[in-house]
């Protein structure tokens, strides 16, 4: 059974709808193509992961939103269900796909998480493409807001992005990724959820996968990638699970949020608390199918 999730974030509004759904629909087509084919899932996340980086209208890679001193900088991550292994990157400067970085991390090295300078440096001993995207030039909202030590990040919740992928393959192995250019108006150093295991994403065989968006300082509190494999564990199916986790937190704590979770039986789930959630879905007998909105989960 082939499932292929991908989703470019969640957000109060919508800009640039038809360039985001044609994103989503391209980075669905292209981890597809690598399940059909008989790719992993592995592969799979990390491609459709790598388009979205790549295209300017999703806060990820290029289309990263800059932190308050005026500089762009990412977080990753990339699990595999069958060995619980798993790679991340978090305050990663001037490199393209941290994807890539993170999947590295993974495959080559003992660690779980490689953070600024060290991470670059790494991404580059294995010629992980650059890019430029740091600017010196700061905009007058991030002067104010820096001035104020990030006093008025309250506006972060206008604009999300973080995007990401889950996937099954034809060998019922499922894998889990996010990345993300953060959220608007942190604070330098700022690290979310997207590159913490059990919070941004999480995947197990025995279970199922899950790749979390919106604002990572509610998602790390409730460890919600982890919360949703847990409902999935307990035998929910995978919709009720993102409701039930995403309503816990909204009972909780509040705050914003969506995810995509599939179960190891192929039984998916798209769920969000914001008004929008950029995401698309691809099975053997349904899809591609894109949308800007999907079961919305209130109290
Ligand atoms: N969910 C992305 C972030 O909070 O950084």
């Amino acid at each position: 059974m082939l499932v292929m999730l991908v989703h470019g974030g969640a957000s109060s509004q919508v800009k640039n709808r038809e360039a985001r759904n044609q994103g989503i629909l391209k980075a669905l087509n292209e981890g597809w193509a690598i399940l059909e084919g008989g790719g992993s899932s592995v592969d799979a996340v990390e491609a459709a992961i790598t388009t979205l980086e790549d295209n300017k209208n999703f806060n990820a890679g290029r289309g990263s939103l800059l932190q308050l001193d005026g500089i762009a900088r990412m977080d990753a991550s990339i699990m595999e269900g069958e060995h619980r292994n798993a790679g991340a990157v978090a305050a990663l400067e001037g490199i393209a796909n941290p994807i890539k970085v993170a999947r590295l991390v993974m495959e080559k090295t003992p660690h779980i998480l490689l953070v600024g300078k060290k991470a670059k440096e790494f991404a580059l001993h294995y010629k992980v493409k650059e890019m430029k995207t740091n600017t010196n030039k700061r905009t007058e909202y991030q002067e104010k807001a820096l001035k104020k030590g990030g006093a008025i990040v309250k506006i972060y919740k206008e604009i999300f992005g973080t995007v990401g992928a889950v996937a099954i393959d034809s060998k019922n192995l499922i894998a889990a990724g996010a990345s993300t250019g953060g959220i608007l108006g942190m604070l330098p150093g700022r690290v979310g959820d997207s590159p913490l295991i059990g919070c941004g994403i999480y995947a197990d065989n025995s279970v199922g996968g899950v790749s979390m968006t919106g604002t990572g300082e509610k998602i790390i509190r409730m460890t919600l990638a982890r919360n949703i494999n847990y409902e999935m564990a307990n035998g929910y199916e995978a919709l009720s699970s993102v409701k039930r986790a995403l309503r816990e937190m909204l009972i909780s704590i509040g705050g914003e949020a969506g995810a995509i979770a599939i179960k190891k039986d192929g039984d998916f789930g798209i769920a969000h608390t914001t008004k929008y959630m950029f995401a698309g879905y691809k099975t053997e007998t349904e899809g591609p199918y894109v949308s800007d909105r999907f079961k919305i989960v209130q109290k």
